[in-house]
């Protein structure tokens, strides 16, 4: 990246964590965002796979209008759509706004995000990047998101490691991801709306032509593996990419917008308040095109 750009308009990237995340100044997405500006972010984005851009007033149409000049966007087709048909609603509270108490069916959704996964990954077309909009915050409960990369963690696999990978083939099944937690709240015509996919275990991330792992809590399992061997397989390798030096944890404020780079991050939330309500809107782009 050129001085130039850095410098243009006072947008700056400064980095948050040695292995992921940059905090992205100087920006207002309420204001229209020059081409120049755009870039910036884009290159911070495919360089450090997560975003932080604080004190974002935005509204939903300034999130999705942002979000559109990375790709195309996936329509909301769940049970937690909001208004707009490209914000997805992760919210704590009910209709009347009460916080969802504990053992709520509807707090068991929220759990399915708790476990390290990757947007998406059980579409054919998995998402290439979320930008999650923070609109209630909790104080106290905090409700941090963590985040790691897969690319940092399939560099750091020793040699044989990599080449014993090499070819594997993962199957995603949001079904079986839901199953884990879910007991019938979301409708079974929409778990039938996406049903499993295949994608390789090692993919490349497009824009940097670096390999990374591509693992996530919706793999159901590997192919040519016994089921528990294939799952056992995965959870060594979400453990290995998520050691504790290696991520990063975002503690929100409000009107904070954090984007990532599913190709290549794994993200959860960590606590899901029992007490305060938390409110975020996510817009979600969609892939390229299959994994590759
Ligand atoms: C998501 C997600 C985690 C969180 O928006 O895709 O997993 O902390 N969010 O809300
Ligand atoms: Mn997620």
């Amino acid at each position: 990246m050129s001085m130039a750009a850095l410098a243009h308009a006072g947008i700056a990237v400064s980095g948050l964590h040695p292995h992921i995340g940059a905090e992205i100044t100087g920006v207002d997405l309420r204001q229209p965002l020059d081409e120049t500006s755009f870039e910036v972010i884009r290159e911070a984005w495919n360089r450090h796979s997560v975003l932080v851009l604080r004190d974002q007033r935005i509204d939903d149409e300034q999130q999705v209008e942002f979000a559109r000049r990375f790709g195309t966007l996936e329509e909301t087709t769940f049970t937690v759509a909001a208004d707009n048909p490209y914000i997805y609603k992760l919210s704590n509270v009910d209709d009347e706004g009460n916080v969802l108490p504990i053992g709520s069916r509807k707090r068991l959704f929220l759990d399915v995000n708790a476990r390290w996964h990757t947007d998406s990954s059980f579409r054919p077309i998995p998402a290439m990047g979320s930008i999650l909009s923070g609109r209630e915050v909790p104080g106290k409960e905090h409700g941090d998101t963590a985040f790691a990369s897969m690319r940092v963690g399939y560099e750091t696999l020793p040699e044989e490691k990599k080449r014993a990978l090499e070819g594997l083939v993962a199957v995603h099944d949001y079904g079986y991801s839901l199953s884990l937690f879910d007991d019938g709240l979301i409708p079974q015509n929409e778990i039938d709306s996406v049903p499993p996919v295949r994608h390789p275990l090692v993919r490349t991330h497009p824009p940097t032509g670096l390999r990374s792992l591509f693992v996530s809590g919706h793999i159901e399992r590997i192919e040519g593996m016994p089921v528990e061997e294939g799952r056992a397989l995965v959870a060594e390798l979400i453990e290995w990419c998520t050691r504790p030096e290696y991520v990063y944890r975002h503690r929100w404020s409000r009107y904070d917008l954090v984007m990532w780079d599913n190709r290549c991050a794994l993200h959860r939330a960590t606590v899901i308040p029992t007490t305060e309500p938390r409110l975020m809107h996510r817009a979600t782009i969609a892939g390229e095109g299959p994994v590759a």
